[in-house]
């Protein structure tokens, strides 16, 4: 019997046009894909998770890349489905990814620098304050959240003061928190597909803000890593178990060294408007993406 595998992936910012190319080339070596397989609207009843008329478990690997914020539903059927067949990204290395504090405790227990963090019981005010008054500035980080959204830059007590109540209010089991590290308002953004190097470019934060997230008004320009950078986002995706990753690095001016800020387990693909400035790696990531899913279902 043929090879088929289902696929769920983001279909803005040209996605669609990604798909088909994927599909064409998976066809090409007699893989048939069946899309837009949400979870969302998947069943499991017994021993099957039918999403339509597909019982998933019987795929040869089901490759998720659309939303990171997943729904606790989606992640669930991720979870039972990937106990069956193999999926990219896995579900183990997907949750990992979704988890800032997780993952900058593992990546620092590999010996690859990330912005110093601590993480303390939202009722350990106490060291809260001794936190504060070690690093001066932090950032107060939601552990799963994306685009920046949430990141508080505390400056002072006033601010913390001034946080607390929100944070309390929050109903937040815990506090992450990072020192603010003290860089240049650049970032690099570093694709790697099965261990190997894909492509890079780079994010600078707007004048008014220190975020390089493009939904804080960042702005994305052409940017060529060196090898120690490339070296450092491949190892991060190794440590983390992901098949696909984006890794967020950038330069520590204080201790004048890379940092890993974060592994994201869905990077986009370049827009349309992204590759007509030059940003040429879909083609490479997609052939890798491709011999990726073959090599998995042989
Ligand atoms: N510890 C830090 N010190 C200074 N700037 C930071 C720090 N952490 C994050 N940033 C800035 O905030 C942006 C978003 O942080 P990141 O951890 O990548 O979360 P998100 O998932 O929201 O993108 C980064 O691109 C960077 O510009
Ligand atoms: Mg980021």
């Amino acid at each position: 019997m043929g090879r088929n595998i289902g696929m769920w992936l983001y279909s803005n910012g040209g996605g669609d046009k990604i798909q088909k190319k994927i599909v064409k080339k998976l066809r090409e070596r007699e893989i048939e894909t069946i899309t837009d397989i949400n979870l969302r609207h998947a069943v499991a009843k017994n021993n099957h998770i039918v999403h339509k008329k597909t019982n998933l478990e019987e795929l040869d690997l089901f490759f998720s890349y659309n939303a990171g914020e997943q729904t606790q539903y989606q992640m669930f059927l991720y979870q039972a489905l990937n106990r069956v067949i193999p999926m990219i990204n896995s579900y183990d290395a997907f949750s990992l990814t979704e988890d800032k504090f997780q993952t900058s405790f593992l990546l620092q227990q590999h010996g690859i620098a990330t912005p110093e963090f601590q993480l303390c019981h939202r009722d350990d005010g106490k060291q809260l304050q001794k936190i504060m008054n070690k690093w001066s500035k932090m950032v107060y980080k939601p552990t799963d959240g994306w685009g920046g959204v949430g990141l508080t830059k505390i400056e002072s007590q006033t601010t913390l003061d001034m946080l607390m109540p929100f944070l309390n209010q929050m109903d937040l089991r815990f506090f992450y928190v990072e020192k603010f590290v003290d860089y240049d308002n650049t970032d690099f953004r570093v694709d790697i597909v099965d261990g190997q190097f894909v492509g890079c470019y780079g994010r600078k934060a707007s004048p008014t803000d220190w975020r390089t997230n493009i939904t804080s008004g960042g702005s994305v320009f052409m940017r060529e890593p060196d090898d120690e950078i490339v070296e450092i986002a491949k190892k991060s995706a190794k440590v983390c178990g992901v098949d696909i990753a984006g890794v967020d690095i950038i330069y520590d001016l204080e201790t004048e060294e890379y940092v890993v800020l974060e592994v994201n387990g869905i990077p986009a693909f370049a827009t349309p408007e992204q590759e007509e400035m030059g940003l040429d790696f879909n083609k490479r990531k997609i052939d890798l993406i491709v011999d990726l899913i073959d090599r998995k279902t042989q």
